[in-house]
């Protein structure tokens, strides 16, 4: 079966073919970055706008790309939550309008479960990596989230949060950071890209979190650190300074998504690990975590950079195996700002039992 999948819930307008379950036919990524760029963050208002201005330009370049029509179309699979609720909105109501028009089945897909899965994409083109097999520990940092979940299956009932960020995600810090040293948005790849000409140890950087034991994250110390360091000696104009404070923030970042993942790993009694998000693209994470692994004979199985960031593929997968079940949400799909998954961990403050804290 081929499936349209469609994403906008924050900054991309997302569209792809799938053949599910996993190879990618197409994959189009319209990015806002230039749209955001100048406020220094994403503006809620303005990237509806343009999803609505490129949404259909995306899905008919997405069909394109996969030389197909909408008639050789099985089901559509749209990200329905978590997001910004006027983008979500934009996305779902295309995807709706195309399920009317065509008679398809329609499912929505949360955000997060699309990028847990999103290593299991194949794309045209790269080297085929055996998929990972369940149940493994998942590392999810992206620019919204960051948390770490056990997997069980490929069902949404498969999969356990043990611990998340209290406060800030680690993409969210990157780009905080970024600011704050004058280097516009976003700022991950622009720190991956600065941090490796410097030295980690070269200015005293607070980590995150002391905790060891814990599972959970924190963040907003550590940027606070980096404001201070701003504060007290200006934004470095010696680009070797400049390095350096980006490969200590990055250092102290890395450090504690690996060291965590490999307790969690440790304590669920898996041998894999699989990361995904935004900030999987990160080059010293994706390296760390690797000789982390090696370390400790657990397998760890990185997406390809295209399967990290935003993109529609990873939600037609995710859709699609819901849409190969027979299931279908037809047009009741509804929006929501925040994840179906069960969490535990409370914003600012600590664990707090199994239930769920949001829709
Ligand atoms: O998953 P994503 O594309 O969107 C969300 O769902 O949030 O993640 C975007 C985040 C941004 O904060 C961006 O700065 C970060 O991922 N990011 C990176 C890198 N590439 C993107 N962070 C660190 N290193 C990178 N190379
Ligand atoms: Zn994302």
């Amino acid at each position: 079966m081929l499936v349209l999948g469609i994403e906008t819930s924050c900054d991309e307008t997302a569209a792809a073919v799938l053949e599910a379950p996993h190879r990618v036919l197409s994959d189009v990524v319209h990015s806002q970055v230039s749209v955001h760029a100048p406020f220094g963050g994403v503006v809620p208002e303005l990237a509806s706008r343009d999803h609505l201005r490129n949404g259909r330009l995306v899905i008919d370049a997405a069909l394109e790309r996969a030389k197909v029509s909408l008639s050789d179309i099985g089901g559509i699979a749209v990200t329905c939550r978590p997001g910004l609720s006027g983008a979500l909105l934009v996305g779902v109501q295309m995807a709706q309008g195309i399920a009317w028009a065509s008679g398809l089945p329609l499912v929505g897909v949360d955000h997060l479960v699309g990028h847990l899965f999103s290593v299991f994409l194949e794309r045209p083109g790269e080297r085929k990596e055996a998929p990972p097999e369940f149940p493994f520990v998942a590392l999810l940092v992206s620019g919204g989230h960051t948390a770490l979940y056990r997997v069980d299956s490929f069902d949404v009932g498969g999969i356990r949060e043990l611990g998340a960020t209290r406060d800030d995600a680690a993409g969210e810090a990157f780009d905080k950071v970024a600011k704050a040293l004058g280097l516009g948005y976003p700022g991950g790849p622009v720190i991956d890209r600065l941090a490796p000409a410097g030295d980690p140890h070269a200015v005293a950087i607070a980590p995150p979190m002391p905790r060891r034991d814990s599972l959970e994250f924190s963040f907003s110390g550590i940027k606070t650190s980096v404001a201070r360091w701003v504060a007290a000696n200006g934004i470095p104009e010696d680009p070797s300074m400049l390095s350096h404070v980006c490969a200590a923030f990055q250092h102290r970042v890395v450090e504690v998504l690996v060291r965590k993942t490999m307790i969690a790993a440790r304590r669920e009694r898996v041998t894999t690990v699989v990361l995904g998000g935004g900030v999987a693209a990160n080059r010293a994470l994706r390296e760390r975590l690797r000789l982390a692994g090696e370390e400790r004979e657990i397998r760890v199985v990185v997406p390809s950079l295209a399967s990290c960031t935003d993109n529609a593929a990873m939600i037609a997968l995710a859709g699609g195996l819901r849409l190969a079940r027979g299931e279908s949400d037809g047009l009741t799909v509804s929006v929501s700002p925040h994840t179906a998954l069960p969490r535990v961990t409370r914003k600012g403050r600590g664990r707090r039992g199994t239930e769920a804290l949001d829709g």
